[in-house]
C-alpha cells in the first residue's frame, strides 16, 4: 500500500482567496485537493462547478484534484469535470440510475473512479463493481457541510472497507471524509484508511506564524500517522 495521504477539502478555504489557499497548503505539505461539489437537490448545499477547477488549472495547481460529486443525476456533468482537469472523480452510489455505467464514464474520461458511501449506506454495491473503482471513499459525517462531527461507526466501516479492497488484491485507496482532524486521525489510520480528508480543522487552524499557513496543522496530522504501525 503506499503513503498516507492528506487531502485538504477546499470547503473550508477562503473562497476569495482560494488560488493563494491551495497554493499555501499544499506548500505546507498537503497532497490533494479535496473538491466538494454540491447542487442543492442532492445534498442541501450549493457550492462550485467544473469551471472553478478549470481555474485551479489555469493558475498552476499541478496536484491530484480529487472531485468528490454530491450531485444528481451525475453522468452529465461528470465528462465536464475530466475536461475542467479532475484527477479523480467520486460520486455517491444514491445518485446515479447505472453505477457501473457512471465509473466506466469516469475512467474514459481518463480519470481515477470512486465510490461515496454514506454513513448509512452498506458497501452491497462495491463487490459487484470492485474492478471499475480506484477509489472507496467513506462519509464519516452526513454530506453537505463541513465543520460536523466525526461518526464512530465509521471507523468499523473502515475496517470493513479495508477487508474487502485486501481481499481483491486490487490498488484502491481507502478515503474517509468528515470530522477528521489532527486528534483523531490516527485512530483511523489504524482502521485502515490510507487517504484524509480535512476541511474545517485544517484550513480553520491557519497560522500568520507558519511560512505556508498550513505546515503546524499538516505537520501535526503527519506526526499522528507516523505513530500508526502498518
Ligand atoms: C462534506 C464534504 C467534506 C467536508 C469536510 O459533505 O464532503 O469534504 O468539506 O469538512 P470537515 O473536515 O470540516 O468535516
Ligand atoms: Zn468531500
Amino acid at each position: 500500500m503506499s503513503d498516507y495521504i492528506i487531502a485538504p477539502s477546499i470547503l473550508s478555504a477562503d473562497f476569495a482567496r482560494l488560488g493563494e489557499e491551495v497554493d499555501n497548503v499544499l506548500k505546507s505539505g498537503a497532497d490533494w485537493v479535496h473538491f466538494d461539489v454540491m447542487d442543492n437537490h442532492y445534498v442541501p448545499n450549493l457550492t462550485i462547478g467544473p469551471l472553478v477547477c478549470d481555474a485551479l488549472r489555469k493558475h498552476g495547481v499541478t496536484a491530484p484534484i480529487d472531485v468528490h460529486l454530491m450531485v444528481k443525476p451525475v453522468d452529465r456533468i461528470i465528462p465536464d469535470f475530466a475536461q475542467a482537469g479532475a484527477t479523480s472523480i467520486t460520486f455517491h452510489p444514491e445518485a446515479s440510475e447505472h453505477v457501473d455505467r457512471s465509473l466506466q464514464l469516469i475512467r474514459d474520461q481518463g480519470c481515477q473512479s470512486g465510490l461515496v458511501f454514506n454513513p448509512a449506506t452498506p458497501l452491497d454495491v462495491l463487490e459487484w463493481v470492485i474492478d471499475k473503482v480506484d477509489i472507496v471513499l467513506l462519509m464519516s459525517v452526513n454530506p453537505g457541510f463541513g465543520g460536523q462531527k466525526f461518526i464512530p461507526a465509521t471507523l468499523e466501516k473502515a475496517r470493513q472497507a479495508r477487508e474487502i479492497i485486501d481481499r481483491s488484491g486490487r490498488d484502491i485507496r481507502l478515503e474517509i471524509d468528515g470530522g477528521v482532524n489532527a486528534d483523531n486521525i490516527g485512530e483511523i489510520a489504524k482502521a485502515g484508511v490510507d487517504t484524509f480528508v480535512s476541511g474545517s480543522a485544517l484550513f480553520g487552524k491557519g497560522q500568520d506564524s507558519d511560512p505556508n499557513r498550513y505546515d503546524s496543522i499538516v505537520k501535526a496530522m503527519r506526526d499522528e500517522l507516523a505513530k500508526v504501525k502498518r
